[in-house]
């Protein structure tokens, strides 16, 4: 079969290095790629927000499954468009896809389906965003409503900062809202599923390092590393979170009339009163599926395209292969911030050859010379795999000591307190 990727990050790059892992896809297209993508499949130029543009794309390539990487596409109605036009498409409607894009929305409809989560009030005036504050006390957690890029929440024992930004959010707009929540405390991990809107179908749990510096210091990222699975996590994590957590999202939205098919992303908090839901996402996560898709066997195709169909209850139990992946991203001077674009990258082949090593590429460009120069915040996420966790840090970091990007900047703590348990 014929796929067309739709996006331009690390996570596009392992899911298009998964896809042309599995015998049955053909060829791959993606759209719009970047440097590192564009050396193993044909890409094409796309405005990944437009639905007509997306859809005419699949139909010009003749493709038989499109797989939507990031949200912005899947609120916009882009898998509604390609399944419009006949073609399988791996993602969830717009209106499903509400449960990453309201937050108000995911509340209700976790509400519905009695699943555990923070305590939270939908406030559109500050008068009851301080009533909320006050409610909950300190820690003050607040968040837009709405897709906000990674910069929506602030968690802060600051009540002036917790006020200020949600006075930014209501200030956007007649009508919007911003959720004050109640503090989770505990461990985070990344739990995605495949589902077809009926069959759920677990991938192996994966945790990620959100602040740019080590420690977990400093400003929110995007995400600058990951690894998975968890050697500290209670072996029941996936079936207890499966059986109270995904299939009664998936059953709930498919009473409403809205089912949820593609990759349902669970942010859980292990907290000591038990897994509390911090956030859904509509799509597979940045940088968890760099890791979660290299210690998978199963042919993902196949896989996605039988959950794009509804077949996801024929599919065999996935396969996956022993030991652990680390991710480590490498992000440009200035990330989260200003992020200094345009510097050429070297060592990429040397560092390729390390043993058990993928580099994906993000932010990246090649410029009329042929070179490859950064474009963009994250650069590159290189992961690794090892039979401990220890070893694929030392394969990861091996290939990123190699690599030199100027004034770039990398944590050399990922998955560093998990490997001693690992
Ligand atoms: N109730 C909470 N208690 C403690 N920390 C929280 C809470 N809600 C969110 N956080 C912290 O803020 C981060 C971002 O929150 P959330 O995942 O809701 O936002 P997001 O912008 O949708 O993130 P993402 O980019 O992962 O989709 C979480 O990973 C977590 O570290
Ligand atoms: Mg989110």
């Amino acid at each position: 079969m014929k796929v067309l990727v739709i996006g331009s990050g690390a996570r596009e790059h392992a899911i298009i290095t998964s896809l042309m892992a599995d015998d049955s896809v053909s060829e791959v297209v993606a759209a719009p790629g970047n440097a590192g993508i564009a050396r193993e499949v044909d890409t094409r130029p796309v405005d990944v927000t437009d639905p007509v543009a997306v859809a005419d794309l699949a139909v010009d390539v003749a493709a038989e499954l499109v797989v939507i990487g990031p949200e912005v596409p899947l609120v916009a109605g882009v898998a509604d468009a390609v399944r419009d036009r006949g073609i399988a498409c791996f993602g969830p409607s717009a209106e499903a896809a509400q449960l990453e894009g309201s937050k108000a929305f995911a509340k209700q409809v976790m509400a519905e389906a009695g699943v555990p989560t923070a305590m939270a009030h939908v406030c559109t005036g500050i008068d009851e965003v301080e009533s909320a504050l006050d409610q909950f006390g300190p820690p003050y957690v607040v968040k837009d409503d709405g897709l906000a890029a990674g910069k929506g929440v602030v968690v802060t024992s600051d009540r002036a900062e917790a006020v200020a930004h949600a006075r930014a959010i209501l200030s956007k707009g007649y009508g919007v809202q911003t959720v004050i929540e109640e503090y989770l405390d505990g461990e985070e991990v990344s739990l995605f599923a495949i589902t077809d809107g009926t069959t759920v179908l677990p991938l192996q749990p994966a945790q990620d390092f959100k602040r740019a510096g080590e420690g977990d210091t400093g400003p929110n990222t995007g995400g600058m590393g990951a690894y998975s699975p968890l050697p500290w996590a209670p072996p029941t994590l996936t079936a207890d979170v499966t059986e109270r957590v995904l299939q009664p999202m998936v059953d709930v939205m498919r009473h409403r009339g809205t089912p949820f098919a593609g990759l349902l992303y669970a942010g859980l908090a292990m907290t000591s009163r038990g897994v509390r839901v911090i956030e859904f996402n509509a799509r597979f996560g940045d940088p968890e599926t760099q890791v979660v898709l290299a210690n998978l066997r199963s042919p993902l195709g196949r896989v996605l395209m039988a959950a794009a169909t509804g077949h996801l209850a024929d599919v065999p139990p996935l396969v996956w292969q022993s030991g652990y992946s680390v991710t480590v991203v490498i992000a440009a001077e200035g990330y989260p911030t200003s992020p200094r674009t345009g510097d050429v990258i070297s060592g990429l082949e040397r560092a390729a050859e390390e043993v058990n090593v993928d580099i994906f590429h993000a932010g990246t460009t090649i410029t009329d010379e042929g070179a490859i120069a950064s474009s963009g915040g994250r650069v590159l996420s290189i992961t690794a795999h090892g039979e401990t966790l220890a070893r694929a840090r030392e394969h990861a970091y091996a290939a990123v000591d190699l690599i030199r990007l100027e004034g770039s900047h990398h944590r050399r703590d990922i998955a560093a307190r998990a490997a001693t348990e690992g």
